[in-house]
């Protein structure tokens, strides 16, 4: 399974890629608005600093607004795909847009039958947000399993990603489904890394170390 992150903060993007963890960016209005500063270079930057997929919204909601957009979009680098809202207009610039061999992401998808019509438009992912629909009592999670069903029983390229995450056990359980991405806020994947025993664990090695009186080893003796 692919490991995206879901922000815009370039330091936290910086971090998590210097570990190797980061296959791509999904970023929204939303999170660039947040970061403050010229969004544009914000996104620019983004394209640049991280090799994989990078998600990168439109604005307009208008079918000639989009592909407008999306063309500029695609002109930051090759590893931008553009991310539309789930609307008719929406579809019809999905189709346009592969059509000019520019990927897209359709987003705001809450349902199994979203996600299909999505796929059919040509769309390389859909991004059905669970966070969002457990926070009204559904259990988002379930919408995933059915999307992996049709997109099965179909032969689908288009990739399941898996956002609107809120922790580390929506990973897991996207996991099992065979879910082929998850986007991550960046507190998730560092929660995702910690374990408290870890800790407890390695700070009794390094006490015990310390009673054999030793310096870290080192290849002094041909054996
Ligand atoms: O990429 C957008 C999506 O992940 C939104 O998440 O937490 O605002 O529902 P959230």
């Amino acid at each position: 399974m692919k490991i995206f992150l879901d922000t815009a903060n370039l330091d936290s993007i910086r971090k998590y890629n210097d570990l190797g963890l980061v296959d791509g960016i999904t970023t929204n209005p939303s999170l660039l608005a947040k970061e403050g500063g010229d969004v544009e270079d914000i996104m620019v930057e983004i394209v640049r600093t991280v090799k994989g997929p990078i998600s990168l919204e439109v604005i307009s909601t208008d079918f000639q607004g989009m592909i407008r957009e999306g063309r500029t979009l695609s002109k930051y680098g090759k590893n931008v795909v553009v991310k539309v809202p789930m609307t008719p207009d929406g579809l019809k610039a999905v189709r346009a847009l592969r059509s000019e061999q520019i990927r897209t992401n359709v987003t705001l998808i809450f349902s199994a039958n979203q996600a299909l019509l999505a796929a059919k438009a040509g769309s390389s992912y859909v991004s059905p947000f669970i966070g969002r629909l457990d926070d009204i009592g559904d259990i988002g999670m379930d919408v995933v399993k059915d999307i992996k069903t049709i997109f099965s029983n179909y032969d689908f390229e288009c990739e399941i990603l898996v956002a609107s995450v809120r922790h580390p056990l929506h990973v897991i359980e996207a996991a099992k489904i065979g879910a082929d991405i998850v986007t991550l806020p960046p507190d998730v994947l560092g929660k995702m890394m910690a374990h408290p025993l870890t800790d407890i664990g390695l700070a009794r090695f390094l006490e015990d170390w310390k009673k054999t009186k030793s310096s870290t080893p080192k290849i002094t003796v041909e054996r």
